[in-house]
């Protein structure tokens, strides 16, 4: 069939294009860029029937969305790509080398106090944190399955700002010389609440991942499998966010820091408006999506 290409920006009309109508959204960018060269590079199209309207779902199909011949299909152009994995390698390899900085204790920050003892909370915090951006590291790699190679390259430098901006706030007072530890019982305490919300946050990671079979988009509703961890998914539909939010909860009791309190309220808000958006797509996407179900925070968000 025949479609009208056209800018989402200006109306500029691109052209004409012939596909089948079988062909999905998400085939269509290459086919649009193959025919019509002056349009954005595949990875940069966001496909709408309206210029200020919603952006198509990849899985659909011109048939299933019963567009007739001739239709106008607006593209917006969503700017410089970058590949997911890079992002995630640049976000996460950033906040251990300037929680190490920090962690080294160099006189050139701390002045003359920079030698005094580091303690034995301060080297535990540093531990979990490595622990938690290594492990963050291995999971781009080798366990995440992402639906989209890439995304926008100003999202990199804002990721970033916040990632490696709340790391420095965060190491930089933990590892001050006049950095006062709590009692061994609640850095204790602290410590093991890291560790278990850390293998939660793993489990679920394994879990959305066994959800998705490899090089493909399949989208399916999350449930518990053999891994205890994992039956968070019958109280909320993100429990991967939840895990996470324990983690920086129980570093904060562990260390005593408000940076570190500040920087669990940040993260915490920020995935509480993902899981809602996410939750919201679930119900939305699968109708029998279990009802008992919250975002986040299992009987209450
Ligand atoms: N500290 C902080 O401020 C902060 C903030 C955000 C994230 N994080 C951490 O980073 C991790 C990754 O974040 P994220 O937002 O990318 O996690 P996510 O959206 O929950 O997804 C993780 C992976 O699972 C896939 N997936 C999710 N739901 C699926 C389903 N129903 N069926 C099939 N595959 C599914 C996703 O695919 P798609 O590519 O299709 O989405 C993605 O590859 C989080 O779990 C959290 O630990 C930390």
């Amino acid at each position: 069939m025949e479609i009208e290409v056209v800018s989402a920006k200006n109306s500029k009309v691109f052209g004409k294009c012939h596909v089948p109508a079988t062909i999905s959204i998400g085939d269509l960018p290459a086919q649009i860029h193959k025919q019509l060269k002056s349009t954005p590079a595949p990875n940069r199209q966001s496909l709408r029937l309206d210029p200020r309207g919603k952006a198509l779902k990849d899985s659909d199909t011109l048939q299933s969305l019963n567009l007739r011949n001739g239709v106008r299909i607006y593209v917006k152009d969503l700017g410089p790509q970058i590949a997911w994995t890079t992002v995630f390698l640049s976000e996460y390899a950033g906040p251990l080398l300037v929680y190490l900085l920090f962690y080294a204790r160099p006189s050139i920050i701390y002045g003359a106090d920079a030698d005094k003892p580091i303690s034995l909370t301060a080297h535990i915090a540093a531990a979990c944190y490595t622990v938690h951006y290594v492990k963050r590291l291995l999971e781009t790699i080798f366990v995440h399955r992402f639906s989209h190679a890439t995304m926008p390259i100003r999202n990199l430098f804002k990721n970033c700002s916040y990632y490696w901006g709340f790391t420095a706030y965060v190491s930089y007072h933990v590892n001050h010389p006049l950095f006062t530890s709590p009692c061994q019982v609640q850095v204790l305490v602290g410590l093991a609440a890291f560790a278990l919300c850390e293998i939660g946050n793993f489990s679920i990671h394994i879990a959305l991942r066994n959800l998705r079979p490899p090089g493909t988009k399949v989208r399916k509703i999350p449930m518990p499998d053999s891994n205890p961890f994992t039956q968070l998914f019958n109280l909320v539909s993100c429990p991967n966010y939840t895990y996470e939010i324990g983690a920086w909860v129980s570093f904060s009791i562990m260390t005593n820091c408000l940076a570190a309190v500040l920087f669990a309220i940040a993260g915490g808000y920020q995935m509480m408006v993902w899981a809602l958006g996410k939750h919201r797509n679930y119900k939305k996407e699968f109708t029998q999506y279990p009802k008992s179900r919250k975002a986040i925070f299992p009987f209450i968000l």
